[in-house]
């Protein structure tokens, strides 16, 4: 760990600070201009395995936003390589994995002693976590074992998660056993983050939203917990993300993780009560709407920091990533409001008013 009592870090266990911190999800990202220039000479998969170029653009997009903490530059899909299950990203269609996991036979397949292979993820945020010592945090991240399954059993994204459902009901220990071998080569990586300097774990859950209460409590939130429960001992904060969620909420904070990430469709607010008013959050701006007129970005940012309330353990962020078409300077922009209108709301910054602190 790098930066333990950064403003970000110190959001993550809910305790007091000056402002509220602000990063956010995607932040670099093809909407910027300096990392379109770099993705003219190098592929995704190309950037993502050198650890010199993933710092770079890692940096640059945190130094020009300005925002609190930067988030290493990989993809959620690597992990899917050194399982044996190699995929490409296909221009307009997104990742294509070659060939999808079907049966009980391609789980019993999958590899889970080379986990190791990824160490060009742990080089790039050594680098990070070097140019930025304590002055900022470093976010590492890796996928949740329902979100990552979906991509294997599809083949790529998906709409209904048809195939993804039918294995999870129809073979329920297979299911297992694949969210099993996901979590054995995930642990081992997010840990190596943790290792190389990163200060803080986000476990993109991004497609759970799909399931019932039931379904996720059944067949899904054993292996999360599992997850990250097994890099708690790390001591680094676990940020748990998913979107669509507001139904499980609560049942994700059973995971044991620090942070709950909120998208948009639910107010800052409520969301937080659903997760029991304690703990931290983070969220919830519509991406979209980053797309309209400034007055409308800063309504909506006022918006969550008024729901918030300047209570201790909110990470201002988006409810999802930044889209590709995003006006770069309503991003900058935003960061620099949350910044600047959260100073003195915080119950930190009240009580040194007050004398307290
Ligand atoms: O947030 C950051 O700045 C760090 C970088 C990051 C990338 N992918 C780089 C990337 C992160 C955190 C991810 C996570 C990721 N990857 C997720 C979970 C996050 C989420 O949005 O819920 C998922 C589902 C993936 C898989 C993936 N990778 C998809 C669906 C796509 C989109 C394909 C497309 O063409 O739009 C990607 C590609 C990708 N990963 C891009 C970036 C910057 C854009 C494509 C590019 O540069 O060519």
């Amino acid at each position: 760990m790098s930066a333990p009592d950064s403003r970000f870090v110190r959001a993550c266990k809910a305790l007091p600070v000056d402002r509220t911190p602000v990063w956010f999800m995607r932040q670099a990202g093809r909407y910027m201009p300096e990392y379109r220039a770099v993705r003219k000479r190098h592929s995704l998969i190309e950037i993502c395995k050198n650890p010199q170029l993933a710092a770079e653009v890692t940096i640059t997009a945190a130094e020009y936003l300005k925002v609190d903490a930067a988030i290493i530059f990989a993809d959620l899909l690597l992990p899917f390589e050194v399982m044996g299950l190699p995929f490409h990203f296909s221009a307009g269609e997104g990742p294509v994995i070659e060939s999808p996991v079907r049966t009980a036979d391609d789980i019993r397949r999958l590899r889970t002693d080379s986990a190791d292979d990824l160490g060009y993820v742990a080089d790039a945020v050594s680098k990070v976590a070097r140019h930025f010592s304590t002055t900022l945090a470093v976010i590492g991240f890796c996928g949740a074992p329902f979100t990552l399954a979906s991509y294997m059993i599809e083949g790529g994204g998906s709409r209904h998660y048809i195939k993804t459902k039918n294995l999870m009901y129809s073979q329920p220990q297979a299911w297992d056993e694949l969210l099993g071998k996901l979590v054995a080569v995930t642990s081992a990586y997010a840990r190596a983050q943790v290792e190389a300097g990163a200060d803080v774990i986000q476990v993109f859950d991004s497609w759970v939203g799909c399931l019932s209460v039931e379904d996720y409590r059944q067949y899904v939130l054993p292996r999360t917990t599992e997850l990250i429960a097994s890099f708690k001992t790390s001591g680094a904060p676990i940020i748990y993300f998913g979107t669509d969620t507001s139904t499980l909420l609560a049942s994700m904070k059973e995971s044991g993780a620090d942070v709950i990430g909120l998208d948009w469709r639910i107010p800052l607010d409520e969301g937080w009560s659903r997760l029991g008013n304690s703990g931290a959050v983070q969220g919830n701006l519509d991406p979209v709407l980053l797309f309209a007129d400034w007055k409308h970005v800063k309504a909506g940012a006022r918006r969550i920091l008024d729901q918030a309330g300047g209570r201790p353990g909110h990470v201002f962020n988006l409810g999802h990533g930044i889209l590709p078409e995003t006006p770069v300077e309503n991003v900058r922009a935003l960061a620099e409001y949350v910044q600047e209108h959260s100073a003195g709301a915080t119950s930190f910054s009240r009580s040194v008013r007050e004398g307290g602190i």
